[in-house]
């Protein structure tokens, strides 16, 4: 039986899995089946935030030496030293961080904690968002998602883009009665095709927060650790949210991990109500692995932020020049606005062809490079893109 059979017989999926089979990262390019190579524009969907074939976080895998596995109930100083570090390069006053394996269940402790803590059961969420898979984030996301799980949780309100004034007051008054546990978004919603939201929004979200004690979470397992431009995209705002989730580039797709990150002031309300027992999270080699990221992240920090403004800043200037409607960009999240879903599906194919490979999400082409993207593939790209337009 060839792959894509044995694939169909064997894998449960929702969707067809795209032509391509991988078999191999190096140099900063995707290898498939038949050798070719691909410069790969998704990063995992913003997990290879640092490109493959990263010395650094190879490095870390290759040279661990620890225990085989560490018991979540034991100490293990790695963790600290990974939590402690999260805390410092963490946004606002988040400092404490509970242990997941991935984005889905880092998003689901947040919503446990903010149901724990508040006593309430509500939450509020943007329409069309996508905060992963378990019951918790499936009951917070859009009603087609939600549709075939009629026990999921029930109070679950949706706000709609764009994210401006008229959206503030929506918030605003779904908050009003006081009895919503949270608000939870992407600071910038790159699953909402890099949906930014203007500045009164996300000031007035955060106002109505505090006066209404709901906790605000940023979901920034897609945005977080540099796609953006920041390091964390709530920082564009000045955001300081109760809570915060990561996950996909904490370790830069070379090991799973999710983390879910409180203030002190909510891990202490939430006291011992929950312990959020996760066997795999924060496994010795992932803990590694994210290590080697931080520090590596902390070395470079100046220079890799300088690095994406300057490649973004010529990301713009090609891309402006293309017929598209419309440019979201916000540091390396990048979404192109074609005419319809057939078009932008269309270009990205020829894109595949010409062995650039990007998404297009409905009407929209998604650009996510890794952050250390060179000048000379940057160009490549671009030249392949302008040429998959034309064509
Ligand atoms: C914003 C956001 N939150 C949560 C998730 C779920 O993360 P995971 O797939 O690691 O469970 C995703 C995954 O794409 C995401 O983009």
């Amino acid at each position: 039986m060839n792959l894509k059979d044995s694939d169909r017989q064997y894998l449960g999926r929702g969707t067809e899995p795209d032509d391509l089979e991988v078999t191999g990262t190096d140099h900063g390019l995707l290898r498939d089946g038949k050798g070719r190579r691909y410069l790969d524009w998704l990063s995992g969907w913003c997990v290879g935030n640092f490109g493959w074939g990263a010395e650094h976080l190879r490095d870390a895998i290759r040279d661990y030496r620890g225990p085989d596995y560490v018991p979540p109930h034991f100490h293990y100083a790695p963790w600290v030293e990974l939590a402690r570090r999260l805390a410092q390069l963490a946004p606002g006053k988040l400092r404490v961080a509970w242990r997941a394996t991935g984005g889905t269940e880092a998003v689901d402790i947040a919503l446990q904690i903010a149901m724990a803590v508040t006593g309430r059961a509500r939450f509020v969420a943007i329409k069309g968002s996508y905060h992963g898979n378990s019951i918790g984030a499936v009951s917070i996301a859009d009603e087609e998602a939600r549709a075939p799980f009629p026990n999921r949780l029930r109070g679950c309100e949706l706000v709609d883009p764009p994210l401006d004034a008229d959206a503030a007051a929506r918030v605003e008054k779904l908050l009003a009665p006081r009895d919503v546990a949270a608000v939870i978004l992407e600071p910038i919603v790159l699953n909402l095709n890099v949906e930014i939201p203007a500045a009164e929004f996300m000031k007035r979200l955060a106002a109505a927060c505090k006066r209404t004690g709901t906790l605000l979470i940023a979901d920034e397992v897609a945005s977080g650790f540099g796609r953006t431009g920041k390091l964390f995209a709530s920082e564009h705002y000045a955001l300081k949210p109760d809570v915060l989730c990561l996950a996909k580039a904490i370790t830069g797709g070379y090991a799973p991990m999710g983390a879910t990150l409180t203030t002190p002031g909510v891990a202490r309300k939430l006291g011992d109500k929950a312990a959020f027992y996760s066997t795999y999270g924060w496994h010795p080699i992932a803990t590694a692995v994210a290590l080697a990221n931080l520090k590596w992240i902390a070395a470079h920090q100046r220079a890799l932020l300088r690095h994406i403004e300057q490649t973004s800043k010529y990301l713009r200037t090609r891309l402006a020049r293309m017929p598209f409607k419309a440019l979201r960009i916000k540091g390396l999240a990048i979404a192109c606005e074609t005419d319809s879903a057939e078009r932008a599906a269309e270009v990205a194919a020829r894109c595949k062809d010409k062995s650039l490979l990007i998404g297009a999400e409905e009407h929209c082409l998604m650009l996510f490079p890794p952050l250390t993207l060179d000048p000379a593939p940057a160009k490549f790209g671009m030249d392949i893109l302008e040429r998959a337009l034309r064509d």
